[in-house]
């Protein structure tokens, strides 16, 4: 798979792949063409993992140094490894038969699985999850930026997985390229010889089947009915243990899985069937729902084999159903006869209650004695908002949509919410991106017009009782008299950039409510900064102002620590002297008057202008405490009358004065969705 941090290229390199290896016709080919949705095109980022099997021949005479870019790199595959690199050669019918040397004489045939990911740090868990479904990774750093947050978040998800990773310095076309800087801080980060990594340009193609053999010759093959996965899926659960015992308020748990110290050796090393490939046991790492098909899941297979018309069983769902189709990915489904151990492809389960099929569930078949392989670890939530249909009838409509759309993507939470608003659902994301994609795939795919609260953290409330709750939007908190403290959640904050920038980056820190950790350098030139910080502060547009104080150049990944108690008010805001719940937040005492302030600033410019003056107000346990006003927007109504009938006139702006009073009385005021993104902007 490629993993990077966003933009480094991932797509366009993908892009050449397909080309090389014919996989898409040169016709068909268009930019990042594994992007396929549409917002992704138009947002130009990759917010779905990709699967597609490319056919690619492995062509020695072609591939000798003759193109290298880099005469100074070695034999890349140093003699003690050649042992380990053998590989599973494709059949002219496309299936993988039996292991067979790499270095033999005539050109060999190879399926490789290829899984683009996404680069954003809120669709980090697309990239996790792919993880466990491949053996090795192409890290990819862009000369003109180096190293960044999310190469060394991915780089670690990678490590943890032991997957083989090939370093790789893209974009080296470009005239800022840093091309050695940058190889230098790959190689220090990889700890390896620089002369190893590759230097290549995704777009143009320099560089590209160099990258494209060095997969074949350095990442394993998969291992046929070998315990490794599940071995360092066992590593992983043990691990995880650990930090859940210390990470305190932050409880993990596996999808379909017992607790991890009940866990037993997974029974699939004995389970083996007559036919001496092993019961079918298949990992779900995605899922889609068709209308025809029913669940489709993503698998790969790790024992046995599947076909059309098999029984399987889906066992954390505990559901039996008969496979319609299975195939593999080009990257559009292509249905084929089996799918054995080792592939990558899809089942379609028929299943219509799309909720049954999850990321994470093991598929394989009634009675076969295998055990639930580890799932993913479940992605935690940072950011919550409610969505609320406009017209209450289109809530079973949203109930739908929020399952379809689950299925696809497994980090998405939600469960029902009653409030004040009507009926809709509290939803949890892994980021205000995330969320944006949602209510904008709500609205494409689905045709859904929403109303969003406040996108908002989970506090954990201790009440005068000696309770707690856990709160996620400011509407729902309990009556203040019985709020005895608050706590928010931390995170620790990772910022990358280069040395020169260091100054306005801490300047743009200090302002967080947060506690520096350390600095540290990587290469010469990249700083790492640590701190420590609440995750409300994240949830603004802190990033933005990140990038524009460091050129473009800083990127920052974070990660969820805990609680810490906190100092924090209840701001109402009114409109028209009406309390928006969707717009109340929880804010820190010591920045509550200046936040308010600011709150109704922005209203004023967002508040579309109605017949009547309206009044924005930021109020503190009923006091206000900062308030704008939006003039009336005066239409004329006695405009199309001319020549001189006044008591006309007259009547005409009565009835527009009364209509007025009855809309203030009514007052509601409709925010277009937007608002609630535009109030997060600090700047
Ligand atoms: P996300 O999936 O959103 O993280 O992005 P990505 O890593 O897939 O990057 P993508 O392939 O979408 O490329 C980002 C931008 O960089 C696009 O405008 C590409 O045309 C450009 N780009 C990618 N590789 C190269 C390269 O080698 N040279 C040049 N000059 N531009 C490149």
């Amino acid at each position: 798979m490629i993993i990077s941090h966003i933009d480094h290229g991932k797509s366009t390199l993908a892009d050449r792949f397909l080309e090389l290896t014919g996989t898409i016709a040169k016709e068909k080919m268009k930019e990042q063409f594994l992007d396929q949705m549409d917002l992704e095109r138009e947002r130009g980022i990759t917010i779905k993992m990709q699967p597609v099997r490319m056919n690619y021949a492995f062509q020695r005479h072609l591939h000798e140094p003759e193109g290298s870019l880099d005469p100074e790199r070695p034999e890349r595959s140093p003699k003690g490894e050649e042992k380990d690199l053998r590989r599973l050669p494709l059949s002219v019918e496309g299936g993988p038969r039996s292991f067979v040397p790499l270095r033999s004489t005539q050109d060999d045939k190879y399926i490789l699985n290829l899984i683009d990911t996404p680069g954003h740090v809120d669709f980090s868990y697309e990239v996790s999850r792919s993880l466990a479904a491949v053996e090795g990774a192409i890290l990819l750093v862009d000369a003109t930026k180096g190293v960044q947050a999310q190469t060394l978040n991915n780089l670690h998800f990678a490590q943890k997985q032991k997957l083989k990773i090939i370093g790789v310095v893209n974009k080296i076309d470009l005239p800022n390229a840093q091309v050695e800087k940058t190889r230098q801080e790959l190689a220090h980060l990889l700890n390896c010889d620089p002369k190893d990594l590759f230097l290549i340009s995704g777009k143009h193609g320099q560089g590209v089947s160099e990258l494209l053999q060095a997969v074949v010759e350095r990442v394993p093959a998969p291992r046929l009915g070998h315990s490794e996965p599940f071995a360092i899926a066992q590593d992983k659960l043990r691990e995880e243990s650990q930090v859940s015992s210390t990470a305190e308020n932050s409880p993990r748990s596996f999808i379909g899985l017992r607790p991890p110290q009940t866990v037993q050796a997974p029974k699939i090393l004995q389970a083996r069937g007559d036919d001496g490939v092993g019961h079918l046991c298949a990992l779900v790492f995605d899922s889609i729902y068709d209308s025809y098909k029913g669940a489709i899941a993503y698998v790969r297979i790790f024992n046995g084999q599947v076909k059309r018309g098999d029984r399987i069983k889906l066992l954390a769902a505990d559901q039996e159903v008969e496979v319609l189709e299975v195939g593999w990915f080009k990257p559009g489904r292509v249905a084929c006869e089996k799918l054995q151990a080792g592939e990558i492809g899809y089942i379609a389960t028929g299943l219509k209650e799309a909720r049954l099929c999850r990321v994470g569930e093991t598929i394989t078949t009634r009675d076969s004695g295998v055990a639930l392989l580890p799932g993913y670890q479940k992605s935690k939530p940072m950011v919550f908002a409610s969505f609320f249909p406009h017209e209450d009838n289109d809530y079973n409509l949203l109930t739908d949509a929020l399952n379809k759309l689950k299925l696809n993507d497994a980090s998405l939470s939600f469960q029902p919410d009653a409030s004040p608003l009507g009926r809709g659902f509290l939803c949890g994301f892994l980021g205000l991106l995330h969320l944006d994609i949602i209510r904008e795939r709500l609205r494409r795919e689905y045709n859904l017009d929403l109303v969003i609260t406040s996108p908002s953290v989970a506090y954990q409330i201790a009440l005068t009782d000696g309770t707690n709750q856990i709160v996620t939007a400011a509407a729902n908190l309990p009556e203040w008299s019985r709020v005895k403290s608050i706590s928010e959640p931390w995170v620790s904050l990772t910022v990358i950039c280069p040395q020169k920038y260091l100054g306005p980056v801490m300047t743009l820190l200090a302002d967080l409510r947060g506690t520096y950790q350390k600095t540290e350098y990587l290469g010469q030139d990249q700083v790492v900064i640590d701190y420590q910080v609440p995750l409300a502060e994240m949830m603004t547009d802190f990033y933005d102002q990140l990038k524009s104080v460091s050129s473009g150049f800083a990127s920052m990944s974070y990660q969820l620590i805990g609680y810490q108690s906190a100092d924090l008010v209840l701001m109402d805001v009114l409109i028209a002297q009406e309390k928006f719940l969707s717009l109340s937040r929880l804010v820190p005492r010591a920045r509550a008057f200046s936040e308010g302030r600011r709150i109704v600033k922005k209203l004023k410019d967002l508040v579309p202008r109605q017949s009547f003056a309206v009044a924005l107000q930021a109020a503190i346990g009923g006091k206000v405490i900062a308030r704008e006003t939006i003039p009336a927007m005066r239409k004329d109504v006695t405009g199309y009358l001319y020549g001189g009938d006044v008591t006309r006139k007259k009547k005409l702006l009565e009835k527009q004065k009364r209509g007025k009073k009855r809309m203030k009385s009514f007052g509601r005021v409709s925010l277009p969705p937007k608002v609630f993104f535009e109030l997060l902007k600090k700047g």
